[in-house]
């Protein structure tokens, strides 16, 4: 039987790159269901519609295809419709756009199988905002990682001016905020700790402490 460990927490409490690296480290599968969410925000805004778009948000659902693939490297790739979108769904606004869709239960219910056949198959450490509550669980270990808004924003906005992106420190903890705010708000699957998780905040820690934490647990529950 495979073995899954569900990560959730808010936007930039650094999941993604600790969920990567401890994979690596325990030869699992990182699977990122964010990205679902975004591309799935990238199709609606290639269409033109607004966050506020809804049906035409789901009408879209049955004339698109998101699947998820890995490169030699065990890096996943999102592909929208076949092509490689996984660069593109990495700027403010898709983020935007993917937390305003990820709050229409027909786009969580369209991601609902894919999420959970990939953990039925492989052994996977899924981040996200739902897995723990929602897509697994019964996980073997869920984990619920958080940092403050400020240390998060900060992370963020390092990210993208390293990746050559124009942005202001301000935009994105307004951002992260206001994301914060949909994200635990919204009546289906609201950010939340799932029962049974392990609390874990990232505040002012460095990388490697944050993935020692967390590798320490996950070693002590698999
Ligand atoms: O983790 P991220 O920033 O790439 O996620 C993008 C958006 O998708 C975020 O606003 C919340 C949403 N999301 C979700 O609702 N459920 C998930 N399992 C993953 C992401």
């Amino acid at each position: 039987m495979s073995i899954a460990i569900a990560i959730d927490g808010p936007a930039g409490a650094g999941k993604s790159t600790i969920a990567r690296l401890a994979a690596k480290e325990l030869g699992f599968i990182y699977v990122d269901t964010g990205a679902l969410y975004r591309a799935i925000g990238l199709a609606a805004s290639r269409r033109g519609f607004s966050k506020e778009s809804q049906s035409d948000i789901i009408s879209m659902l049955d004339m698109i295809r998101v699947e998820l693939s890995f490169n030699d490297k065990g890096e996943q790739i999102v592909l929208l419709d076949g092509e490689d979108v996984s660069g593109l769904i990495r700027t403010p606004e898709i983020s935007m756009m993917a937390s305003a869709v990820s709050a229409i239960p027909e786009v969580r219910a369209f991601l609902l199988d894919l999420q959970r056949d990939m953990a039925h198959t492989e052994n996977v450490i899924m981040d996200g905002r739902d897995i723990g509550t929602v897509v697994l669980p019964d996980a073997k270990l869920k984990i619920f990682l958080s940092a403050s808004p400020e240390c998060r924003a900060r992370r963020r906005y390092d990210e993208l001016i390293e990746k050559g992106m124009d942005v202001k420190y301000e935009d994105i903890l307004s951002d992260v905020i206001e994301r914060d705010y949909a994200d635990s708000h919204r009546e289906i699957a609201p950010l939340k700790p799932a029962e049974g998780a392990v609390i874990v905040d990232t505040s002012g820690e460095d990388l490697e402490t944050s993935v020692n934490k967390l590798l320490n647990i996950m070693r002590e529950h698999i």
